[in-house]
């Protein structure tokens, strides 16, 4: 069989990187292969996003672009996946009939079975429908990382039950599917052997893993994890608050791999604007849980979003916020201006916040953030963590190589990027490398990252991973 080419453009989350890596798992075994040359590719896929108008405007851009190339290559096949796909459904092909087949969020492993069923000058395809089972074919499940990776995503849940009025998760991913335990720890296995070090358990709302299905619960699906042999860390994304348990939050002091550091979303500071959100918590229960996480490990780092400008949000709302924000003091965040989303009630919500009012408060955010950060930065020069390394920093990719050094790039526990050099007198086994882990003294900060130096001027291979820093 002739050897055919996909490029792949993947918008938005993690889960969309999922998927869009079983998409190509997939169509490895129709004899597809990865390519990064979009002109000359035998099928494009883009896997979309529709969170915020933005994501959406960017697909459709980007389809509105392949216009050319379909016309120079009419046998070229152009598959809309993900959120938009969802949505949208037919309703793409009449904007954009270049396309042959959209599939929404349920349908990634019918990819193949529809990509034979695209005909020249055929009926394009649309497969929408939403499924309440996750398919578990594990020849296809199972995402071993081709030896290179370091680090990985398993999803463990698909969909949102918890209706936050501003997001379309719900509409374009469905109700809460959880996995079974089984089929995630066997995935798990197949990537620590393919040379994965760090996973990172995803669903849009991993504390209520398991809840509806009776299933082991999260906090145990964590420690199952912890066991597995040769796997060296564990983080999760998504949290809710209202969610996070007692037992959650003593596990980030008491479960060896589990990261120090998580991702707990407060999108707002002010009651009327979380009540109106349908966040079912208060400003004071998230506060409690943050003060509850930092007892259970006081060097946690604590991500959040924020979304600024929702409907009826007033100054005393937003002043709210940048109190908060002071209060917690948050390692990173992101931060976003409410969008309008046709599903999501909050559309139809009174007291739209006018464009240049969102702009100014998200930047007012993003200034005080950035001094927090400085704050919180400058405050950890001095100090050693354990570095996992991914590679060669970005710097190194980058500039002509200074002779008998090679600087490296890694994460802290508390997902803090790392670039420090090593020397070396005959050129370094990256594949070697990659993996270890290292103590590094941090000796300069930026905003996004640090640059450090190996506290003995060798790799360390411990196991299991010291979790806690200390000072040097
Ligand atoms: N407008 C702006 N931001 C949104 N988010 C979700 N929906 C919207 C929306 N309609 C943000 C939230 C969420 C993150 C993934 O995206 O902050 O946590
Ligand atoms: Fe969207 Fe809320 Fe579900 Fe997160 S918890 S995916 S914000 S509905």
């Amino acid at each position: 069989m002739k050897t055919k080419t996909v490029y792949i453009n993947t918008i938005g989350c993690q889960m969309n990187v999922y998927d869009s890596e079983r998409m190509l798992r997939l169509l490895a075994d129709e004899n597809y292969m990865p390519t990064s040359s979009i002109e000359t590719a035998d099928l494009i896929i883009v896997n979309t996003c529709a969170i915020r108008e933005k994501a959406v405007q960017k697909v459709h851009s980007f389809l509105g672009r392949l216009n050319v190339l379909k016309k120079k290559n009419p046998r070229l096949h152009v598959v809309v996946a993900g959120c938009v796909a969802q949505q949208q459904g037919a309703k793409l092909i009449e904007r954009f009939p270049q396309v042959n087949i959209v599939m929404g969020t349920h349908a990634v492993d019918q990819l193949p079975d529809l990509l034979r069923g695209v005909k020249p000058d055929g009926m394009p395809i649309v497969a929408v429908d939403m499924t309440d089972i996750i398919h578990e074919n594990p020849a296809h499940t199972v995402m071993s990382s081709s030896g290179k990776e370091v680090t990985g995503f398993v999803t463990i849940m698909r969909g949102c039950d918890n209706y936050c009025t501003y997001c379309v998760v719900p509409y374009v991913r469905g109700r809460e599917i959880s996995r079974e335990p089984g089929a995630i720890i066997a995935e798990i296995k197949v990537m620590v052997q393919s040379g994965v070090k760090e996973i990172t358990l995803l669903g849009q709302n991993v504390n209520s893993y398991g809840v509806k299905e009776g299933l082991t619960s999260f906090v145990k699906l964590l420690a199952l994890v912890n066991d597995i042999e040769g796997l060296e860390r564990i983080r999760f994304v998504t949290s809710h608050p209202k969610d996070l348990s007692d037992q959650l939050i003593a596990s980030f002091g008491t479960l060896q791999k589990l990261c120090n550091h998580i991702h707990l979303p407060v999108q707002s500071g002010a009651d009327p604007v979380l009540k109106r959100m349908n966040r079912k918590y208060t400003r004071n229960a998230y506060l409690k849980k943050i003060a509850r996480l930092r007892a259970a490990s006081p060097d946690i780092a604590i991500s959040t979003d924020f979304i600024v400008g929702f409907p009826g949000e007033t100054d005393a709302d937003f002043a709210a916020t940048i109190d908060l924000m002071k209060t917690v003091r948050f390692d990173s965040l992101f931060a976003f201006e409410y969008s309008d989303r046709s599903e999501a009630p909050a559309s139809r919500f009174s007291g739209k916040i006018a464009s240049d009012v969102k702009y100014r408060r998200l930047q007012a955010l993003l200034d005080l953030q950035k001094q927090i950060i400085s704050d919180n930065h400058a405050a950890l020069i001095g100090r050693v963590f354990p570095v996992l390394i991914e590679g060669e920093s970005k710097n190194q990719q980058k500039k002509p190589e200074v002779p008998g050094i090679v600087e490296l790039t890694g994460r802290t526990s508390e997902n803090r990027i790392v670039n420090f050099p090593v020397s070396s007198h005959s050129p370094l086994d990256m594949d070697a490398l990659k993996g270890q882990i290292m103590s590094i003294r941090i000796e300069t900060a930026f905003l996004n990252s640090f640059r450090g130096v190996a506290v003995e001027n060798q790799i360390e291979s411990f196991t299991p991973e010291r979790r806690h820093s200390h000072v040097a």
